[in-house]
C-alpha cells in the first residue's frame, strides 16, 4: 500500500486511533511497516536506547541522520518523523530550518518533531513555513528535564495545566500536524485532544488521545535500564535474548553448533582425491 500522508493522518482524528512507535534501524522499520504502524518516530531516545547515554542531550544531528536514513529505507507505508536533537533548533530559526530540512533531504523523513510549547511556537511556525511538517511535543519534554526538575508528570496543578493548554493552542496556531503529549494527566490530555483540530499522540497521557506512541524497546521488553509507569511491555525480548545467547554459548562450547545441517561438504570425488 502507498505512503501515509500528513492529510491521511489528520483525517484519522475522531475516526480511527493513530498507532505510532519509535524505531532506529531498518530491521524494525520493516516489521513496524508491515504490521501497519501509521507513524514511525526516529526518536532521540536513540541516545539512551541505542547509544547508551544517560539522557537524550548528547545525541547529534549526524547520529540522528544515520538512524533516520536506516528507518526511512525500511518504511514503505508508515510516515517517518525525525526527532530534532537538543540544540539543533533552539539557537535560531535559520538553524532550525536547516537542521529540520536535513531530516527530509538526507534522512528520507516526511516530517520532524520539535520539543517545546509557546516558547518554541515561532520556531515551529518558521519550519512549517519552509514546507517542513512539524509534530509538536509538550508535557514532559526530556530535552528540558534539567529545567523541569526531572522526569515528572506535567500539568497536575492549575498553573501548569493552563500552561499546557496555552502550549497546545500556540503550537496548533504555529501549524503542527500533530502533537505528542508526554506524561500528562489523562483528563487534561482528553481536554487538549477535544480542543485541538490536529491529532494528539499520547505517551503516558491516558486513553483519550487521538493516537498512542511508545518507545519500541519498551514495548518489546528489551530496554531494562528503566521503566516508566506508562510503559506496557507486550513481550520479553531481553529474557528471550538471554536464553538464545546462553544456548548458543553452550552449543559452541560443547561442539554441538555448527552441526551437519549448518556445514558445507566436499564432493565424494574431491574427498577421494584429497584422501579424506
Ligand atoms: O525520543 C522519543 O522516543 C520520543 C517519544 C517518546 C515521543 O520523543
Ligand atoms: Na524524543
Amino acid at each position: 500500500s502507498s505512503k501515509i500522508t500528513i492529510p491521511d493522518l489528520l483525517s484519522k482524528k475522531g475516526q480511527e486511533k493513530i498507532c505510532a512507535l519509535t524505531a532506529y534501524d531498518v530491521l524494525w522499520a520493516r516489521l513496524l511497516d508491515e504490521a501497519g504502524i501509521d507513524l514511525i518516530l526516529v526518536g532521540d531516545s536513540a541516545a539512551m536506547i541505542v547509544l547508551g547515554y544517560e539522557d537524550t542531550l548528547p545525541i547529534t544531528m549526524e547520529e540522528m541522520l544515520v538512524f533516520a536514513k536506516a528507518v526511512s529505507r525500511g518504511a514503505k507505508r508508515a510516515l517517518v518523523v525525525g526527532d530534532m536533537p537538543f540544540l539543533s533548533y533552539q539557537t535560531s530559526q535559520e538553524e532550525a530550518i536547516r537542521n529540520a530540512g536535513r531530516f527530509l533531504k538526507e534522512g528520507g523523513c516526511q516530517a520532524v518533531k520539535i520539543e517545546g510549547g509557546e516558547e518554541m511556537a515561532e520556531t515551529v511556525a518558521a519550519v512549517v513555513r519552509a514546507g517542513i511538517p512539524v509534530m509538536g511535543h509538550i508535557g514532559l519534554t526530556p530535552q528540558r528535564a534539567h529545567a523541569l526538575g526531572g522526569f515528572k508528570v506535567q500539568g497536575k496543578d492549575l498553573e501548569s495545566a493552563q500552561k499546557l493548554i496555552r502550549d497546545a493552542r500556540a503550537l496548533e496556531e504555529a501549524g503542527v500536524f500533530s502533537l505528542v503529549l508526554e506524561c500528562v494527566p489523562k483528563e487534561l490530555a482528553a481536554y487538549i485532544t477535544r480542543e485541538l483540530s490536529v491529532p494528539t499522540i499520547g505517551i503516558g497521557a491516558g486513553p483519550d488521545c487521538d493516537g498512542q506512541i511508545l518507545v519500541l524497546p519498551d514495548l518489546l521488553g528489551l530496554f531494562e535500564a528503566f521503566r516508566p509507569k506508562f510503559v506496557k511491555s507486550y513481550a520479553n525480548f531481553a529474557e528471550e535474548g538471554r536464553k538464545a545467547l546462553k544456548a548458543y554459548l553452550q552449543e559452541v562450547k560443547e561442539g554441538i553448533f555448527p552441526g551437519p545441517k549448518e556445514s558445507f561438504s566436499l564432493s565424494e570425488e574431491v574427498k577421494k582425491l584429497l584422501k579424506l
